[in-house]
């Protein structure tokens, strides 16, 4: 009799060292030759998790050596705005596909996987939305939006981010809720979205995603008991859960500690059967003083600590940054230094070299345990 557990493994040996292999290839053109010589992306792989980063589709189509530099270190990828409710939506009546498309076709041709991000949130919404939305059309609108999108990409998906942000405890509704425009046309429509989501495109990883879960303060733990709340929820309604995304948007200086915590809730989120993935990971150096070397070397630090922590949890399938070069990060704009200096947040700095952040996250992958242990992340 044969066994699946063992059929499976060969199976994923082989298509993992295949990917692996590909790196090799674009190295020969030494880019962005790295002190070890070896890529985050074949790192990764090595030990059976996808790693990589959200990407600007538009920066893709003209920027030569950012795309460059994605093919060379990335698995996985995430479209930064463009799989979002308002880029895909002009109206309500219609759908702009041509950017999502772009990048479908972009992670297929290089041999990438490729997250959906995302279907519910309350941010991202069009400016026709608000004035549209009703209790009586909500769910259609929802269903038919999920049906569209994870229709079309139907088998191209490696997880979607179903639900993101769901969780606001300071609006003070029941159960954490946030008090979001969906949530106040249909307060059920987390369940509504992850079932529509699972007849669409039944292969696809269905992941709840969320930030402000990471953190040692009291904030962070009750925000991560609300979130293993709205999963045991799910799961004892049989609504099809399959991971948590953890955003991972964590900051450097003495004000901010991760460990035993986020630990905790990601071993008790493995006990429940999720998979895991870490979705939106950079260290914001906005706490720290401006001379580059130390807070280089301090979000370096922190990359090491928090991917130690993390990666150790075997339920840990992937691995993406919020972009891969301090060159483009949302940072700057959303949550930027007092000084105005720009953050050093990402793996690769402006100039698309390599920081000690970069080495950090390489030398995380590669203590990391192997992951060999029957997770579909490359079927
Ligand atoms: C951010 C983008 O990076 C910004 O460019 C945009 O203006 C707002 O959205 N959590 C998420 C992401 O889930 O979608 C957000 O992306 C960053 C925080």
């Amino acid at each position: 009799m044969s066994c699946p557990t063992r059929r499976k493994f060969v199976q994923q040996a082989a298509a993992l060292s295949a990917l692996a292999a590909l790196p090799l290839a674009s190295r020969a053109h030494a880019l962005f030759n790295t002190a070890s010589g070896t890529t985050l992306r074949a790192a990764g792989l090595g030990k059976g998790l996808l790693v990589g980063c959200a990407v600007q589709i538009a920066r893709l189509r003209d920027t030569p050596d950012y795309t460059a530099l994605i093919k060379q270190q990335a698995s996985i990828l995430v479209a930064e705005h463009e799989f979002k409710f308002a880029p895909l939506r002009p109206t309500p009546t219609t759908f702009f596909f041509d950017d999502a498309d772009y990048l479908v076709h972009f992670a297929e041709a290089n041999h990438m996987k490729l997250r959906g991000h995302n279907f519910v949130w309350h941010r991202a919404l069009p400016a026709w939305f608000a004035g549209y939305i009703t209790p009586q059309n909500a769910e259609q609108l929802l269903v038919h939006h999920i049906e569209t999108v994870a229709g079309r990409y139907k088998g191209k998906i490696h997880s979607w981010d179903v639900v993101n942000e769901a969780i606001q405890i300071s609006d003070n509704q029941p159960n954490g809720m946030r008090n979001s425009p969906w949530y106040k046309a249909l307060p059920n429509y987390i369940d509504i979205a992850f079932r529509t989501a699972r007849r669409a495109d039944p292969n696809a990883l269905l992941t709840y995603n969320d930030y402000g879960i990471e953190a040692e303060d009291p904030q962070s733990a009750a925000k991560r008991a609300a979130v293993l709340a709205l999963v045991k929820g799910m799961q004892s309604r049989g609504v099809p859960i399959d991971a948590v995304g953890i955003q991972s948007h964590i900051a450097a200086g003495p004000n901010h500690t991760y460990g035993a915590g986020l630990r905790g809730f990601m071993a008790e989120l493995s006990r429940l059967n999720l998979q895991l993935l870490l979705t939106e990971m950079d260290v914001n150096d906005r706490d720290l003083p401006p001379g580059i070397p130390a807070r280089d070397a301090a979000v370096a630090q922190l990359y090491a600590s928090y991917l130690q922590t993390t990666l150790n949890n075997p339920s840990v399938i992937a691995l993406l940054t919020w972009g891969i070069t301090d060159r483009y990060t949302w940072l700057d704009h959303e949550d930027s230094r007092a000084d105005g200096l720009p953050e050093r947040c990402l793996p690769f700095d402006a100039g698309l070299k390599p920081t000690p952040a970069f080495s950090a996250e390489l030398n995380a992958l590669h203590h990391a345990p192997a992951r060999w242990k029957g997770h579909e992340i490359m079927t």
